[in-house]
């Protein structure tokens, strides 16, 4: 379980993230909400390490985790799907997952597990491809499978759907739910639209302006009020 507690986080003298509390549990997907800018994805690189926090803490099943580099985190067993992907164009499919499993050793890191392929049948048809051939849904999975492939605890995903077409967002939609479901992950999920964040959210979070402004269960997810507050 992931616990974030009272966090802040400022560029140069910029008050970005302004004592931000969260809470992720093992088999539930916790999204969080937020129009552009609010600091989403700078919630998520701290969460990550990627940027350092100024104070509060980050736990992980108990453990302070908030001055560990983000490799660490990575073997602790947080993964991340950032905004926009980044996925290895220049790379293979199948390449792009490997880097996933470079916390591993040995025999482990040379092969992609059967069980990614089972989850996206598209990268087993397009394994032998270059990232950069496959198209935006494409690569969201991709970036989906290399995240996997570390398995991780906490798996992070920043605007999945952004881009995308609908019919893959579904399919994105049905894997995360899934992944929920299994028990065996937390799912952090940060999301723009509305509609797609109440159709899998067990949890939410809305922020505004760096803060925490309303949480609740994905059941009683409030559609007034919050509206507002995300795109539509
Ligand atoms: N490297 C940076 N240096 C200074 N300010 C930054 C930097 N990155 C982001 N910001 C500012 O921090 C705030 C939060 O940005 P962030 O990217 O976290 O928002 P977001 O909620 O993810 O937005 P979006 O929905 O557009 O992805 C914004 O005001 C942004 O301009
Ligand atoms: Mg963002």
């Amino acid at each position: 379980m992931l616990e974030v507690k009272q966090i802040n986080q400022f560029y140069g003298g910029s008050h970005i993230l302004r004592d931000v509390s969260f809470t992720a549990q093992i088999g539930a997907c916790s999204v969080v909400l937020g129009r552009n800018g609010v600091g989403k994805t700078t919630f998520l690189k701290c969460l990550m390490g990627i940027l350092p926090i100024k104070s509060g803490e980050i736990l992980l099943n108990g453990k302070d985790i908030s001055k560990m580099s983000p490799e660490q985190r990575v073997r602790a067993g947080m993964a991340y799907v950032p905004q926009g992907r980044d996925i290895f164009s220049t790379l293979t499919v199948e390449e792009n997952i490997l880097i996933g499993m470079a916390k591993f050793s040995g025999a482990k890191t040379k092969k992609v597990p059967s069980h990614l392929y089972e989850i996206f049948p598209v990268l087993d048809e397009m394994k032998h491809r270059r990232g950069g051939d496959l198209s935006g849904g494409q690569q969201q999975q991709l970036a989906i499978a290399r995240a996997l492939a570390s398995e991780p605890s906490v798996l992070i995903l920043d605007e999945p759907t952004e881009g995308i077409q609908p019919s893959i967002i579904k399919d994105i939609g049905r894997v995360i739910r899934k992944l929920a479901d299994n028990g065996d992950m937390a799912i952090v999920l940060v999301e723009q639209f509305y509609d797609f964040a109440e159709e899998i959210a067990d949890h939410y979070t809305v922020m505004s302006r760096g803060q925490v402004v309303a949480e609740g269960l994905g059941a009683d997810m409030p559609a007034k009020g919050i509206k507002d507050l995300v795109a539509i």
